[in-house]
């Protein structure tokens, strides 16, 4: 069929942050209007990297109430978690024997997750790419938002459906296309300013979490890395500066103006001011959010029956397409 199908996740392993809000969720809000829409919480790719059992559970209620919280609506668009689908890991394991080592080899973020010891990183982790070009490819999906933290991936995806296409002799995978949304799509870590904001961040405070109060929100942002330098008065002044490039960055998104803007607003001020007001904006922006997601996360039966009925719906358009790979690969 030439129907657009966009899929997305979000893992659960820890709790949502400005990160994924501003570089993903925000923007699958308005995806939904235009595209089908299937939005995953990815529990099996949370699993690459050890999760207590109970944590995992009511994160991924979490992060599905954060979703929803954030405009995710369960009526346009299909919501779910992974594990409840089982055609994602049985795809996965025929990707499995499609995909290269060589190709695997070439992931950075392998790289940079396990770390210095690769011997003790999981097996999952390393082929965690497969997955995910399971998960895609599985409803036939079209378009996939993504950061730039993901676009090596949906890279393998295009090459593990080519190579599938051509291995069989058949036209079966579509072609994916990134979808590469708005400025801020990387937000970084308020420690540092050079690595990616990310929940599973041993550190609280290199993040804003959805689900942090005016205070918290307020400290961490003040507590922020900056340098000693006033805001420049344009973004060319921020060469060289990365923590003061990502508050303005994020300031940026989440007032609905570029950089640029932001710079000529608060040129020659000190970080104090600007602290202040980042602060404030934040807490408007998330401070609805934050209020919703917590009374979704009270009425625990509203998220878990959306998720039941998402894997319902999900599994509906899974199965016939696993049962014509079946097919094609002689099961
Ligand atoms: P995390 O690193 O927080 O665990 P995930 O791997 O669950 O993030 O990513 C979920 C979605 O959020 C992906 O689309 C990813 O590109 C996006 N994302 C994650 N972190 C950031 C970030 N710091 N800035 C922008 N987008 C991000
Ligand atoms: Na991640």
């Amino acid at each position: 069929s030439t129907q657009e199908r966009v899929f997305s996740g979000v893992q659960p392993s820890g709790n949502l942050t400005l990160g994924n809000y501003l570089g993903a969720i925000r923007n699958w809000v308005g995806l939904q209007q235009d595209y089908e829409s299937i939005f995953c919480v990815v529990d099996l790719h949370a699993i690459t990297v050890w999760q207590e059992p109970e944590v995992l559970r009511n994160a991924t209620r979490e992060v599905a109430a954060g979703m929803i919280a954030s405009g995710v609506d369960p009526k346009q668009s299909i919501i779910f978690n992974q594990s409840q689908v089982r055609q994602h890991a049985e795809l996965a394991w025929i990707f499995n024997c499609v995909a290269r080592l060589g190709w695997l080899n070439r992931m950075t973020q392998f790289k940079e997750k396990a770390g210095k010891n690769k011997e003790r990183a999981s097996v999952g982790l390393y082929v965690y790419p497969n997955l995910m070009a399971a998960d895609i490819l599985l409803y036939k999906a079209t378009h996939v938002p993504v950061g730039e933290d993901q676009k090596q991936h949906l890279e393998l995806t295009r090459d593990i459906a080519q190579k599938f296409n051509s291995d069989y002799g058949v036209e079966f995978f579509p072609d994916v296309e990134p979808l590469i949304l708005g400025e801020a799509t990387r937000v970084m870590s308020l420690r540092d300013g050079t690595n990616k904001m990310s929940k599973s961040d041993p550190s609280d405070m290199s993040r804003i979490n959805l689900t942090d109060d005016r205070d918290t929100i307020a400290k961490k942002i003040r507590k922020a890395r900056t340098d000693a330098e006033p805001l420049p008065e344009t973004p060319d002044g921020l060469e060289g500066r990365p923590e003061a490039k990502n508050l303005i960055t994020i300031f940026g998104a989440l007032a609905g103006k570029s950089s640029a803007e932001v710079c000529s607003q608060y040129a020659g001020k000190g970080f104090a001011d600007f602290k202040r007001d980042l602060a404030d904006l934040s807490v408007d922006v998330l401070g609805p959010i934050t209020e919703e997601m917590k009374r979704l996360t009270e009425e625990k039966t509203y998220v878990d029956s959306v998720l039941r009925e998402g894997a319902d719906k999900a599994a509906a358009i899974a199965e016939p397409i696993l049962q014509e790979i079946h097919e094609i690969v002689g099961f």
